[in-house]
């Protein structure tokens, strides 16, 4: 089951790296927030500030990391072409930044007109790049587990974006009801099927490449993406009529899902063959046990019959999706940075210019592993913390909001740095006159 890459059809740099050194404004953005109004806006689910803070983490963060590493990796995994990648990556990422600027904003300065307007940009942003990442995935001619998985979890996203849009229409319109029983069935499609069925299509093509290890078995691959879809129909079906057993049943087999794939995948990491200790690999393996804690947590919560919502949603967000984005983070930006330079060297090389071509570091220098390494222990202090606070919020809440904000920025700054590095080495050709 395991692909190749098309490394010739990797879009202009410009295209994953607007995203992805963007998404970590947004989570500092949230921390901000977080320290500003403190514990108070953890109280109970629905204040405006919490509301704000999801939403800057999952669309500002997630959302736009997320799209931007698909702009890399489906061309790279899958061999396909996006057209006009540049423009098109311009027309998504300008109104996902503002909208999910303008929604955050919305919720915490009670504008209802801003509602409006991170709704028209979130929606044509989300409705110009699933139509065309969609149409692609479909007509490509790759048949790896991933394809499929990733268009499962785009179809999730229309039915995630779609449900906030409708919810969202409650808080744009006062005299339309906020239909707050969909709120559940919103996040569940959010973070169940678009964030983890994505997370899943691409663990299973990028571990066993970049980590050196066994494929997951293939029963796994073939069967689970299919399982938590089914299993999301089901709950879907259980809100719409609404059967509690039937709701039960598939939360119960939704998480055994997750659970399955946390405990595959660690166990899929322990098989790693190369033996020099891996940043991507850290950050793998905290994911996976956040994510293993989580089901045990929601099992235990769930059967005491007492709710835990900000301590899952910390442990999901920040600890299962969050971690394996930045871990992928500092894998994709080095390597297109890489790429593109060493493409760069061998184009010249070809035309006789040996002598022009700039020098392209390793790979594990770009950013330098200590940096990365650094940041990673910061993440995990500040993952700590925000568990610690969602129990106790008024003894660890401003404590937990500035190590996420240290764990941010210092995120930040690895990033932007080699984005920088990259467009240095580009002026440095192009002041040579060396590219046409
Ligand atoms: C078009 C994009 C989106 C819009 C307009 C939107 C809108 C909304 C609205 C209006 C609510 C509040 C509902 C209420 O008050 O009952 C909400 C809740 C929520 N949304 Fe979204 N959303 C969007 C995308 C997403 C995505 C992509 C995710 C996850 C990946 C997500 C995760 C959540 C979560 C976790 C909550 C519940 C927060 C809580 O319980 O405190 N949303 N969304």
């Amino acid at each position: 089951m395991r692909a190749d890459l098309s490394l010739q059809q990797t879009p202009p740099f410009s295209v994953p790296a607007r995203f992805l050194v963007s998404a970590p404004l947004f989570s500092l953005l949230a921390a901000l927030v977080m320290l500003w109004y403190g514990p108070e806006m953890i109280s109970h689910r629905w204040t405006p500030e919490l509301l704000a803070v999801t939403h800057f983490l999952t669309l500002g963060f997630l959302a736009m990391s997320m799209l931007g590493s698909l702009m890399q990796l489906t061309p790279v995994l899958m061999g396909m072409v996006i057209p006009r990648a540049t423009l098109f990556s311009g027309i998504v990422h300008t109104p996902l930044f503002l909208g999910s600027a303008c929604l955050g904003l919305a919720w915490l300065l009670q504008i209802n007109q801003l509602f409006s307007i991170a709704m028209a940009l979130l929606g044509f942003a989300f409705l110009i790049f699933i139509m065309i990442i969609s149409e692609r995935l479909w007509r490509s001619e790759n048949r790896h587990v991933t394809r499929s998985m990733m268009l499962l979890a785009v179809l999730a996203l229309v039915i995630t974006a779609s449900l906030g849009l409708y919810l969202a229409m409650g808080y744009a319109f006062p005299a339309f009801p906020l239909v707050r029983q969909w709120t559940d069935l919103h996040l569940s499609w959010g973070l169940l099927g678009w964030v983890a069925m994505l997370i899943m299509a691409v663990a299973y093509q990028v571990i066993p490449m970049f980590q050196i290890t066994d494929d997951y078995p293939a029963m796994h691959q073939r069967w689970l993406g299919w399982a938590i879809f089914a299993c999301m129909l089901t709950l879907s079906l259980a809100y719409a009529l609404p059967v509690e057993t039937l709701k039960t049943v598939s939360s119960i087999l939704l998480a055994a899902c997750l659970m399955i794939f946390a405990l595959t995948t660690l166990w899929v990491l322990q098989t790693r063959r190369r033996q020099i200790p891996d940043l991507t690999m850290m950050f793998w393996q905290l994911a996976m046990v956040s994510l293993v804690l989580l089901v045990l947590i929601w099992a235990i919560s769930s059967l005491m019959n007492f709710d835990l919502p900000v301590l899952l949603g910390a442990l999901f967000i920040h600890g299962f999706a969050m971690t394996t984005i930045t871990g992928m983070m500092y894998k994709i930006l080095p390597f297109i940075i890489w790429l593109h330079l060493s493409t760069r060297n061998k184009t010249l090389r070809d035309e006789g210019k040996r002598e022009s071509q700039v020098k392209v570091p390793h790979m594990r220098k770009i950013i330098p592993e200590i940096a990365g390494v650094r940041q990673y222990y910061l993440h995990l202090i500040s993952l700590i913390l925000l568990l610690f606070a969602s129990l106790l919020p008024q003894w660890f809440f401003h404590l937990a909001a500035l190590s996420f904000l240290l764990a941010q920025t210092v995120l930040f700054f690895n990033l932007a740095k080699a984005a920088h590095f990259y467009n240095s080495k580009i002026i440095e050709l192009e002041t040579e006159h060396l590219i046409p």
